[in-house]
C-alpha cells in the first residue's frame, strides 16, 4: 500500500509555502488550477494582490518538474499549468498500487450503519429500495476508506401485529409448511415464502374482523409475546424465518450481500426497553403525562400548538417504536463502542430521529465523542411526478421492478450485441446492466431528493447511466486485448495531448472524491465524479488512438498505462457503488 499524493494537494502545498496562507486551489477551465486565495490575502494585509502574486511566482522554485506554467490573471489571480510529465509520474504511482494510491485513513473510528430494514410478514416495496442501496454504497466506501463498519438491519420484526398472525397459526398449524424440500431456487423460494406470508396474513386478517372471540384471542397473543411465552415465541420466530427467505431472495436479485449476525431487528432490544424507560424517566429527561412516558421539546408543536412529544412508553405499558430505537442506541454506542451511529432511513421519519437523537442527547448516550445522523432520502416518482405506484394506487413491489429493469436491459443488450452473443451471456449481462441501472439512478441523485423511476431512460446508452460507463469500462478491456504484447508503461518524458491531459487530471482526483463522499456521506458524488471519468474516457479514446491506427510504441504504451488505470478506476469505483462491471458487453 503506498498513498499517492495527488497534484492538487502537492501544488497547494507549494503555493501556500510561497504564500503563507491558503492558496484555495480549484481545478480550472483556463489552466489546469487556479489559486484564488491571494485576493483575500491582500486585503487582509491591505496589500497590492497583483503585486502579491507575482512574489508568489517569483518565490516558486523554477523548473520543479511539478509546474510547468504559472501566470497572474485579473486582480490577482494565479493560473497554474502542471507539467505533463508530472502528470504521468503520478498516474504511474498510481497504477502501481493496488489501492489506487487511495490513503487508509489515519484515524479509523466505529461506524454503526442502518440500513435495509424491511419488516417481517410484508412485502418489500420500493421505499426499501432506496435504503438498501444507498447503505449498501455506504458500507462499502468507508470500509474502503479504512473505517471498522458494523452492519445493522433493525427489522421491523415485534410488534401488536404479530399477535392475530400468530393465533391464526396456531389455530392452524400447517399453513406455514413447505410444500416440498429442495428443488427451487433462491428467488422460487423466495416468492413462495412471501405468497405463504400473504396468504396467511389475508386469511387471519378476514377471520380477525368476522370473529370477535378470535379477535380476543389474538389480543391475548399479544400480551403471550410480550411476555415472552415459549410457544408464542416459537410461532413468531417462524414468521421470522420465513420472512428471511423472502429478504434473502430479494437481496440476492439486488446483489446486496446481507449478512445473518447483521441482522439484528426490533426484536433484539427487548431486554433493553424497560431499563432504558427507568433510566429515561429516574434522570428526568421523560416525564409521565396521562400515564403514558414522553418527552417534551420546545421546537417541536403541533398545528394546534401544542407540544408533541416523543412516546416512549404508552399508558397501556406497551413500548413502542422509539423506545426500541432509544435502547438501540445505548447498545451501539456503549456496547459496540461506535463513535458514528448512521441511519439510512427514508425522509418522512426525520422527526422521529430528531426527537430520538435530542432525547439521546439529554440522556447523555450521544456526546461529543458520538455523533448520529440521519441520512434521508426521497421518494420515487412515477413520470407524471406523483409518487410511484400502480395504476390501482398500491405500491410497486420490489421484485416487479427489478424483474422488469433486468428485462430493459436484456432487450437493449441484445439489441447492441449484434447477435455476438449468446442467450446465456445475454441474460447474465442483463442482470448485471438491470440491477446497475436501478442502483445507479438512486445513487447519482443527490439524497433528500426525489427522483422519477422511469427505467427507459436509467437502461439508455447515452447520458448519466450505469449503463454507459459499463460500456466505458468494457471499452477499457476491449482495448487491453487488443494491444497485443504491448503493457501499459509511464513515458512522462512524452507530450500529452489536450485529452490525454484531461483524462490524467481527472485519475488523479479519485482519492480526494472518495474523501469527500465518505466525509459528507454522499454517494451521488461518486458516481457524478465516475461519469465525468467515462466521459472524458470516451474523448480520450476519439481524439487519442491506442491500437488502430497504431501509434509509436512508447506513445501506445503511455496511452495503455490511461487506459488501464481508466478500467482499475472505473472498476473500483462502480464496486463501491454495488454495481458490477462485466469485462464484454
Ligand atoms: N423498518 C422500518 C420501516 O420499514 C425502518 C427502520 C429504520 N431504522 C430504525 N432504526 N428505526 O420503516
Amino acid at each position: 500500500m503506498a498513498s499517492v499524493n495527488s497534484l492538487s494537494a502537492t501544488i497547494q502545498q507549494r503555493v501556500a509555502d510561497a504564500l503563507g496562507a491558503d492558496p484555495l486551489l480549484r481545478r480550472s477551465d483556463r489552466a489546469d488550477f487556479q489559486a484564488n486565495g491571494v485576493l483575500g490575502l491582500g486585503k487582509r494585509n491591505k496589500a497590492n494582490p497583483r503585486e502579491l502574486a507575482a512574489e508568489v511566482v517569483a518565490a516558486l522554485p523554477a523548473d520543479d518538474g511539478l509546474i510547468a506554467d504559472i501566470e497572474v490573471s485579473g486582480p490577482g489571480f494565479l493560473n497554474i499549468t502542471v507539467a505533463d510529465s508530472a502528470i504521468t509520474r503520478t498516474l504511474a504511482a498510481r497504477a502501481a498500487d493496488d489501492r489506487l494510491g487511495v490513503p487508509a485513513k489515519a484515524d479509523p473510528g466505529i461506524t454503526v450503519i442502518d440500513y435495509a430494514q424491511p419488516n417481517v410478514a410484508k412485502e418489500m416495496h420500493v421505499g426499501h429500495l432506496r435504503s438498501s442501496v444507498i447503505g449498501d454504497a455506504l458500507v462499502k466506501i468507508l470500509e474502503f476508506e479504512g473505517e471498522t463498519v458494523i452492519r445493522r438491519h433493525h427489522i421491523g420484526d415485534w410488534g401488536t401485529q404479530f399477535g392475530m398472525l400468530i393465533q391464526y397459526l396456531v389455530e392452524h398449524p400447517h399453513e406455514l409448511d413447505h410444500d416440498s424440500a429442495g428443488g427451487a431456487g433462491d428467488e422460487e423460494a423466495g416468492e413462495a415464502s412471501m405468497s405463504r406470508l400473504n396468504r396467511l396474513y389475508k386469511d387471519s386478517r378476514a377471520l380477525f374482523d368476522a370473529d370477535d372471540d378470535f379477535k380476543t384471542r389474538s389480543r391475548n397473543r399479544v400480551v403471550d409475546l410480550q411476555a415472552g411465552e415459549p410457544e408464542t415465541l416459537a410461532m413468531w420466530q417462524r414468521f421470522v424465518d420465513e420472512s428471511k427467505i423472502y429478504f434473502n431472495s430479494v437481496y440476492d436479485k439486488l446483489d446486496i450481500a446481507i449478512r445473518d449476525e447483521d441482522v439484528v431487528g426490533e426484536s433484539g432490544y427487548n431486554d433493553m426497553l424497560v431499563e432504558t424507560c427507568t433510566l429515561l424517566e429516574k434522570s428526568g429527561v421523560a416525564v409521565r403525562s396521562n400515564g403514558a412516558l414522553c418527552v417534551f421539546f420546545d421546537d417541536i408543536k403541533g398545528k394546534d400548538g401544542e407540544p408533541v412529544p416523543l412516546i416512549v412508553q404508552k399508558a397501556d405499558g406497551g413500548f413502542g417504536y422509539a423506545a426500541t430505537d432509544l435502547s438501540a442506541i445505548r447498545n451501539r454506542t456503549a456496547d459496540l463502542r461506535a463513535n458514528t451511529l448512521l441511519y439510512v432511513v427514508d425522509f418522512r421519519q426525520a422527526l422521529h430521529f430528531k426527537m430520538v437523537f435530542e432525547t439521546a442527547k439529554r440522556a447523555g448516550w450521544l456526546t461529543d465523542e458520538v455523533k448520529a445522523l440521519h441520512i434521508p432520502f426521497g421518494a420515487l416518482l412515477g413520470k407524471d411526478g406523483k409518487p410511484y405506484k400502480t395504476r390501482s394506487g398500491e405500491s410497486f413491489r420490489l421484485v416487479d421492478l427489478l424483474d422488469e429493469a433486468v428485462e430493459r436491459a436484456g432487450a437493449v443488450i441484445e439489441d447492441k450485441s449484434g447477435g455476438l452473443l449468446t442467450p446465456e451471456e445475454i441474460a447474465d449481462r442483463a442482470k448485471e446492466v438491470g440491477i446497475g441501472a436501478i442502483k445507479y439512478a438512486d445513487l447519482s441523485t443527490s439524497l433528500g431528493r426525489d427522483y422519477v423511476f422511469d427505467l427507459d431512460r436509467m437502461v439508455s446508452l447515452n447520458g448519466d447511466t450505469s449503463v454507459y460507463l459499463q460500456y466505458a469500462y468494457a471499452r477499457t478491456q476491449s482495448i487491453l486485448r487488443k494491444s497485443g504484447d504491448a503493457k501499459p508503461v509511464a513515458h512522462p518524458e512524452l507530450p500529452l495531448a489536450p485529452a490525454e491531459r484531461a483524462l490524467g487530471l481527472l485519475l488523479d482526483e479519485f482519492a480526494e472524491t472518495l474523501a469527500s463522499v465518505s466525509e459528507t456521506y454522499e454517494p451521488h458524488k461518486l458516481a457524478s465524479y465516475l461519469y465525468a471519468l467515462a466521459s472524458t474516457f470516451t474523448t480520450f479514446y476519439d481524439q487519442c488512438p491506442v491500437v488502430k491506427p497504431e501509434p509509436a510504441p512508447d506513445v501506445k504504451e503511455n496511452r495503455l498505462l490511461l487506459c488501464d488505470l481508466t478500467a482499475r478506476t472505473l472498476r473500483q469505483g462502480m464496486a463501491l457503488l454495488g454495481i458490477r462491471t462485466p469485462e464484454r458487453l
